[in-house]
């Protein structure tokens, strides 16, 4: 069973639905992360955890972590989740953590990825889906694939192209590490 980890948008989120994974459980550390309405509108279990509401980070993450255990996850999914996890969180799910990224990891990781890489004037990027550590989008890669960056690209452009490879790479590798 998958629990995924949200801050935004939840395209992602959405494309594990389309795909018909057994998402269980949605948390995020927004309140009023429009990913979370995706999740409440079929039913799925949604909660939001954000750090203000806990002594530390270890805390707030220890609480997710309990709360996704209780609906049975096993595999845990950041989907454009915008905060690092600490070892409170991952030692829970050792190995069964991923996290989609829009760069070709380790190239350009972090929250700006796209805007940096426009300014890099890269000739192409691509999706990584990578196993997470505690580092910024540093743990083992697990899937990649390439697209080209077009001349008249803008940071909305590239991150769409992009994000049409993680809605086909991320359903894909969650697929195989639930199987295993
Ligand atoms: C994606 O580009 C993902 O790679 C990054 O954050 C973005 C999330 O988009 N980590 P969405 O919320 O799934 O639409």
């Amino acid at each position: 069973m998958i629990g995924v980890l949200v801050s935004g948008a939840g395209t992602n989120l959405q494309a594990l639905l389309d795909a018909g994974l057994p998402v269980v459980a949605v948390a995020s550390n927004r309140r009023d992360a429009k990913a979370l309405e995706r999740a409440s509108h079929l039913a799925i279990a949604t909660e939001s955890f954000e750090l203000g509401d806990y002594a530390d980070r270890a805390e707030r993450d220890t609480a997710m972590a309990d709360w996704l255990e209780r609906h049975g996850v096993r595999v845990v999914v950041l989907a454009g989740y915008m905060h690092l996890l600490t070892s409170a969180f991952l030692d829970r799910f050792p190995d069964a953590v991923v996290n989609v990224h829009p760069s070709l990891l380790p190239e350009f990781p972090g929250a700006h990825a796209v805007e940096e890489q426009l300014a890099a004037g890269v000739a192409e990027t691509g999706a990584t889906v990578h196993l997470v550590d505690e580092g910024v989008d540093s743990g083992p890669i697990l899937a990649q694939e390439r697209v080209a960056v077009l001349d008249d690209d803008t940071p909305e452009t590239l991150h769409a192209r992009i994000k049409e490879i993680e809605h086909r790479l991320l359903p894909r590798v969650v697929g195989e590490l639930c199987a295993r």
